[in-house]
Order: structure tokens, then sequence, then C-alpha cells
């Protein structure tokens, strides 16, 4: 069976290998899954420069998350031709993975590939980021940078399911109209003029942000400070500016502000199974109902990986890679 893999660490183009791997027997509580979509995230990029929060023992499979078909089962829980999720690290990016049952998360027909892939990271992360740090009311104001992400574009339409409002910080803004049409309250672009407009949207209400996202780090952090109420809570989840975190000592003094971070592997490894599989239910819900989208850049065979990169680092990508079976 064909994978990607990486026999050192460094960047995905330079370390990734098509591969032929030996398939190996199914033992008693395993099921084999065909994979039929896995995306590229940025943490995958990172697992392979070995820069993660974890790092695998190599040679290694990469690909945080995944989605596919039982075609062999040895666990009374699953059927050939059942549809699921994979729970823990996927080693997403080969034909066939085999797994414990008890890491798979069933999943309904009628959810897409694509979609199925694309549930366990990012609207997860949103959901969970938007209910577990702070106690949001109705109309309450939300601010995060990198508003354009798959995180970002959760975090929108999860807020707006449930009533809250967000103030969005890009780096590009000709993504604003966009991300309105997606349920955006407030898009600005990620500098201090944006700050200005955003301050000035809170102050003609009279009110203040009492939540933070951020996936950025360094002045972009910053700059959301300004926004949060007293006894508000920043939480960062992703450095994509490379950049570290600054807190000015005012903020903690005077106005009480709090960082905190979160971790999605630490929340499904903290997390009891009926936790996970109730919020990934609701989850799924909102997919079908067309609720909660996540956009598609283009669905790439694994054998084609030196595209997938190239559009993954493309400047006009609109959306998740996906990697599928080569033909
Ligand atoms: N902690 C967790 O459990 C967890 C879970 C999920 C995701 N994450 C993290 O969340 C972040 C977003 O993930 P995603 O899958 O949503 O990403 P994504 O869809 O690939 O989007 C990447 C985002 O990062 C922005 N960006 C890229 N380079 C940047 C830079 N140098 N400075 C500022 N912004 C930059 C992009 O802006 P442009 O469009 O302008 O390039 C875009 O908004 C990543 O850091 C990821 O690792 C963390």
């Amino acid at each position: 069976m064909k994978a990607l893999q990486i026999r050192q660490f460094g960047s995905a183009a330079d370390v990734l290998e098509y591969v032929d791997r030996e398939p190996l027997p199914l033992r008693n509580g395993m099921v084999r899954v065909k994979i039929l979509a896995s995306p590229i995230n940025p943490a995958d990029l990172n697992w392979i420069e070995g820069t993660y929060g974890t790092r695998p023992l190599l040679p290694d499979v990469p690909g945080t998350e995944a989605a596919g078909e039982v075609i062999e089962s040895a666990d009374a829980s699953f059927a050939p031709g059942a549809r699921v999720m994979l729970l823990s690290y996927a080693h997403g990016w080969q034909e066939q993975r085999i797994i414990p049952a008890a890491e798979l998360l069933p999943l309904p027909p009628e959810l897409s590939w694509a979609d199925a892939a694309m549930l366990k990271v990012n609207p997860a992360t949103a959901w969970r980021m938007l209910h577990d740090y702070a106690e949001l009311t109705a109309g309450s104001v939300i601010v995060q940078n990198a508003a354009n992400s798959g995180v970002g574009r959760c975090v929108i339409q999860l807020a707006r399911i449930c009533g809250w409002r967000t103030i969005n910080f890009v780096r590009n803004p000709t993504v604003a109209e966009e991300l309105r049409e997606w349920g955006a309250d407030v898009v600005c672009s990620d500098d201090e003029s944006g700050k200005q407009e955003a301050l000035a949207y809170l102050r003609k209400r009279d009110e203040r942000a009492v939540l933070a996202l951020n996936a950025v780090g360094g002045e972009s952090a910053m700059r959301q400070f300004d926004l949060l109420a007293d006894g508000a809570v920043q939480v960062t989840y992703g450095a994509m500016g490379r950049r570290p975190l600054s807190v000015p000592n005012k903020f903690l003094i005077f106005r009480d502000l709090t960082c905190r971070g979160f971790w999605l592997s630490r929340w499904l490894s903290q997390s009891s199974s009926e936790a996970i599989v109730s919020m990934y239910g609701k989850l799924i819900e909102w997919m079908l109902a067309g609720h909660l989208k996540q956009p598609v850049d283009g669905m790439v065979a694994l054998s084609d990986y030196t595209h997938a990169l190239e559009r993954q680092y493309a400047p006009d990508r609109r959306g998740k890679v996906l990697f599928v079976p080569s033909a």
C-alpha cells in the first residue's frame, strides 16, 4: 500500500517520500480502514519539522486527521463498510491504517469524505475554545486573529449559531466581504488601523470583548488586549507568526486579563468518550444542516504530494488541501 513517509525531520518538501509499505496483519480489537481523505494542516508541517508538541518515532507517516471506510474488522463494534473518523493521531497520509476500534468515531453516510476528514481538528478546536474559557451570553463579543483560517471560519460560524458576535482580524483584507457572508460581524486588517476600527465599533456600543482567540502571537496577539473587558481571557492556540507572546504588565495588573493555552490533543486525551461523542455529534448535525462549512482548495492524490505542498503554500489557497488515495 502507498504512503507518504518521513525518515528525518525537516521541511515537508525536502523530507516527504512516496513509498510502498507492507500492510500489517489485523489483531483482535483492531480495524483496517481504507483512508479516503486526509487534509494538510499547519500542525502536520510542524510535526514533519519536529517542532510540534510531540515528536514521532521515525520513520513515520504524518497526517493528523483522516476519515475512511472499514475494510476489515476484528472488533464487533465495526463491520466492513462502516464510515469512520480516526480520533487518535491518524497517520492519515496513507492508503490504509490499522487502528484500535476504540479510536474510531462512526460517521453518518450523508457526511462527505472531505467534511468527515476535517471534522476532528478545526471545528472541535473552535467549539472548545468558545465553551471552556469564558461565560458567553447572548451578544457576547469574541475577538480573533487569523480569522480567515480553518479554525477562524469555524469560530465565526459557531458564534453565529450561538448568538455571539465576532471581531475578526485578517492579514489580507480582501477576504472581508467573504467572511461577512460567513457570519463575521466585524472584519479588520490586523494592524494598528484595524485595531482602531475595532475599538470604534466597541466604543460606539460601550462594550468590550470577553474572549480573545490568538493563532498568531507577537504584535497581533498584543493588539487584542486593548479590546478586552477587565477579567477577560486570551486563549492562544497557534503560532502562525512565529513570534512570542508578550504581555505588557499593565494588562495583568490593572485589567486582570488571563492568558491561557488550548491544545485539542490534550482535551481529547483528558475527556470521556461520552463528552467526545456528544461534541462531534453536535458538530456533525451543524455540518449536515449546512451551518458549519469548511472550504476545500483541492483533493490531491498521495502520489502528487509535491503539487499538494505547492497548493498548501500558495498565496491564493482557498481552503484545505486534502490527500486522497492515488488512482
Ligand atoms: N491548539 C490546537 O489544538 C490547534 C487546533 C487546530 C489548529 N491549531 C492552529 O491554529 C492555526 C490555524 O490552523 P488552521 O488549520 O485553521 O490554518 P489554515 O486554515 O491553514 O490558515 C492559516 C492561517 O494562518 C495565517 N497565517 C499564515 N502565516 C501567517 C503569518 N506568518 N502571520 C500571521 N498569520 C499567518 C493565514 O493567513 P493568510 O490567509 O493571510 O495567509 C491563515 O489565516 C495553526 O497555527 C494551527 O496549528 C491549533
